[in-house]
């Protein structure tokens, strides 16, 4: 399934925009920075694909790739990002929950969590949204390679005990380094197996 073949679709600014939903599609969500883009960039192998930047709030748009001719990957805006202006913020925000909530094909969403940080209140806010449209979301810990083992241990239980309040969470919870390529061919096989 990753071997090559991933193409840029398009960056879409309205719902109206979306393709369509004609085949299966899993998405990447995460606060701005937590590594959506470099994520999708390790995956396909293709380095620069998805846009990553070290200025938080650089994916504005929701981005469709394909990936074959069975499936799209999506990388969404991030969200907790309080340094672009209000109003765009808030139409990225608008944008980004009704793709969540009302996205036929979507069989999986990807929660990134930065492995530094946990679960934050906007994760819980996304999770939320996420278990009332029953779209099943799997926690995907990023930057594995900035954390010590000992600290990491911490944070996955933070994890694990924020996703026993979802519904729609699925248990696993996949440990990456886009930098260093941890993870990368596990959730590949996720997405593969979907
Ligand atoms: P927005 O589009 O702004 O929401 O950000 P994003 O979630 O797409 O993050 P992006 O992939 O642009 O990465 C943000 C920063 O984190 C970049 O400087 C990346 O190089 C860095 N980064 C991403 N993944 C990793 C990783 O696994 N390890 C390390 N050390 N840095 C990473
Ligand atoms: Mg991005």
């Amino acid at each position: 399934l990753f071997a090559g073949e991933t193409e840029f679709l398009k960056g879409v600014v309205a719902m109206n925009g979306l393709p369509d939903a004609d085949r299966l599609e899993v998405c990447f969500a995460g606060r701005s920075n937590v590594g959506k883009s470099s994520l999708i960039n390790a995956l396909t192998g293709t380095k620069g694909i998805a846009r990553a930047s070290n200025t938080p709030g650089r994916t504005q748009e929701i981005n469709f790739f394909t990936q074959g001719p069975e499936l799209y990957l999506v990388d969404l805006p991030g969200y907790g990002y309080a340094n672009a202006p209000l109003k765009v913020v808030e139409q990225w925000q608008k944008l980004l929950k009704r793709y969540l909530s009302g996205r036929q094909n979507l069989r999986r969403a990807f929660v990134l969590i930065d492995s530094r940080h946990g679960v934050k209140a906007v994760d819980a806010e996304i999770m939320k949204l996420l278990d009332s449209s029953a779209v099943t979301f799997q926690c995907v810990m990023t930057k594995a390679d900035k954390v010590k083992e000992k600290d990491r241990a911490k944070v996955l239980e933070q994890v694990k005990d924020a996703l026993s309040k979802h519904p729609a969470a699925y248990p696993e919870i996949v440990l990456t380094s886009s930098e260093k390529g941890d993870g990368i061919a596990t959730l590949r096989s996720i997405i593969a197996n979907l």
